[in-house]
């Protein structure tokens, strides 16, 4: 099957379910699935346009994903001046979810903005090979997969059970997607917004020349940075 079609996703409905273990991979198209959240059912299609972030946790009401979750609500307005939407995922019910995120409101005042996904037969889980059986085969991993506005994966993070992810990585990380679309230009480590890029390596001879008489602060021939 093509990762490109649609993968129908039933809560409870294991006939519908379709668990081709396609793992996406960086710069192809990321998998299709139409599945049910808490905000009513969804199609990764619908996201066309826009950037998603598409993270899983291993279970609803248990700490670390609770302050994830605190985490992933608070950076929502941030993600959405980029355009960006968060749709979280767990194998969990949709029930487990609502109740998870009622009681995230009574005790932490804080209201979870965005959809989570109800993955109870583990279908986008398989899909997604957000399931890493060494850890646990009934929990997904902490993973975040970056979709572009053309749905195509360009960034994967996978952290383990025990070790909430930072959020302000994934800011950066979309920063840095963003910044390399607008300028064709790579981002060197531990960069955030305002700092020097780096040029791409020249390919020819010529362009090597080029570009040590455009201006840009090189090291060297192949270590360019430049403003933007
Ligand atoms: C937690 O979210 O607290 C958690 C979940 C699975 C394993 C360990 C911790």
């Amino acid at each position: 099957m093509s990762s490109q079609e649609t993968h129908k996703i039933q809560e409870n409905n294991t006939s519908e379910a379709t668990t081709t273990a396609s793992l996406p991979r960086l710069g192809m198209a990321a998998p299709l699935f139409e599945a049910v959240t808490t905000h009513g059912k969804i199609r990764l299609d619908d996201f066309r346009g826009g950037w998603v972030v598409l993270f899983s946790h291993p279970a609803d009401f248990t700490p670390v994903c609770t302050t994830e979750f605190l985490a992933f609500a608070a950076i929502a307005p941030e993600l959405r001046k980029r355009n960006v939407e968060l749709l979280g995922l767990s194998i969990d019910s949709t029930s487990s979810h609502i109740a998870w995120v009622r009681n995230i409101k009574d005790k932490f005042g804080i209201d979870i903005p965005f959809p989570i996904i109800a993955d109870s037969n583990k279908d986008v889980a398989t899909l997604y090979g957000m399931v890493s059986p060494g850890e646990s085969k009934t929990e997904t991993s902490r993973c975040v997969f970056v979709i572009d506005p053309n749905g195509i994966v360009r960034a994967m993070i996978y952290y383990p059970l025990t070790t909430g992810r930072n959020t302000d990585e994934i800011i950066r990380l979309i920063d840095a997607l963003q910044t390399t679309d607008k300028h064709a230009v790579a981002t060197p480590a531990n960069w955030k917004p305002g700092d020097k890029v780096i040029v791409p390596p020249p390919a020819t001879m010529e362009d090597v020349e080029a570009r040590l008489k455009a201006g840009f602060e090189c090291t060297d021939w192949y270590f360019c940075k430049k403003a933007i």
